[in-house]
């Protein structure tokens, strides 16, 4: 569906992947080399969102295979690269999903180098597949609110970004949207910034704008006051981990969007790949790790500058210390559905059952 993927292999048989620290001001190319490439493309947010770290974690173990061959290294060399991967990132749960993956598959290997890469490849592929039935089945909740408002334009307002670049290809709540307005539906996205690390500003804006969705960029305490106007038809947001019950923890300050859509009527919509259910977790508020990150991110802001290098600005006093949650959780009794690649479900044990049967 589009132009660009976000993780790539390369003829020699390595690994590239878009810096999206860089974006959208700079399209910069990285080639991961190593196992600890790809643990620090993960942790700098170099890569980022719950399906693209997987499949980044994946190939980060195909490249430890490939140093541990070729450098005829102990197994245990394989042991740390797991456990630095795993400790990469602590809140998107496709992660650890991803690297079970490819230690199930490594366990029963007779080839490890071939196995590691099919896998690794395999995690990729499946996850543009499961993209875009995402987007089959959040298709028809945009076409029912615009025929509800007789073909005029459907306002969604989303938060962070769980495009394409969190992913591979369609993204989680861009392929719905997508999807639309390929079938010539007129849709508008509210972007919420998304502060400390802008990923509505920076990404989700960039690939809208790659798309050509018409977009408008706000503040992300912006969305109570156009939902109380009747601005905003429906949101819709990605999720990092999303538990048995039904709760979804999300970028910081979904939440708060959760509950100004519940105070106003709004449908709150969460798009996510099965790759993101937790089901060996019931509450999402004791029992999904909260990632904290450091406090500069959240004492500066980062952006190009009129000499149009990239910088960062100071924003509080030098001394004012910053707390900086990467997540927050929404509880599911303000979700109104899951849209997931086999359906559209409730938010809870029963709606994820009639979808995902073997995990009852
Ligand atoms: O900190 P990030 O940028 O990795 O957070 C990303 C999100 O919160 C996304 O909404 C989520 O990972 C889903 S991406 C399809």
């Amino acid at each position: 569906m589009s132009n660009f993927r976000t993780i790539w292999t390369t003829e020699d048989r390595y690994v590239e992947v878009i810096d999206q620290r860089m974006l959208p001001h700079e399209f910069v190319v990285v080639k991961l080399e190593t196992y600890e490439d790809a643990v620090e493309a993960i942790k700098d947010m170099v890569v980022r969102g719950a399906p693209l770290i997987g499949a980044t974690a994946a190939y980060g173990v195909y490249l430890a295979v490939r140093e541990m061959i070729e450098e005829e290294l102990d197994p245990s060399f394989l042991d740390h690269a797991f456990t630095a991967l795993r400790a990469s990132r602590p809140t998107a749960v496709n992660l650890f999903w991803a690297l079970d993956k490819m230690r199930e598959a490594l366990d029963s290997a007779d080839n490890f180098l071939e196995t590691a890469w099919e896998m690794a490849g395999r995690i990729v592929d499946e996850d543009i597949e499961t993209c875009r039935m995402i987007g089959d089945h959040g298709l028809p909740i945009i076409e029912e609110i615009s025929k509800r408002k007789n073909g005029d334009v459907v306002n969604i307002l989303t938060h962070c970004n769980a495009g394409m670049l969190g992913c591979i290809e369609w993204g989680t709540i861009t392929s719905p949207i997508y999807q639309a307005a390929q079938k010539g539906i007129k849709v508008h996205v509210w972007v919420d910034e998304t502060r400390p690390r802008n990923q509505g500003s920076n990404l989700t804006c960039y690939e809208l704008g790659r798309h050509e969705i018409p977009h408008t960029l706000i503040v992300d305490n912006t969305g109570g006051h156009l939902m109380q106007h009747g601005m905003v038809d429906m949101v819709i947001v990605g999720t990092d981990r999303t538990t048995r019950e039904g709760d979804v923890a999300n970028k910081i300050g979904t939440y708060l969007k959760a509950l100004a859509a519940k105070d106003n009527d709004i449908p709150f919509y969460v798009a996510l790949p099965s790759t993101t259910l937790d089901m060996s977790i019931r509450s999402g508020l004791t029992e999904i790790p909260i990632e904290e990150r450091n406090q500069d991110e959240v004492r500066y802001f980062n952006g190009k500058n009129s000499k149009g290098e990239m910088d960062a600005v100071l924003i509080c006093p030098e001394t004012t210390q910053a707390a900086n949650y990467g997540f927050d959780v929404t509880p599911a009794r303000l979700v109104t559905s899951l849209i997931t690649e086999r359906g559209v479900c409730d938010a809870s044990e029963a709606g994820l059952l009639s979808l995902f049967p073997e995990y009852a």
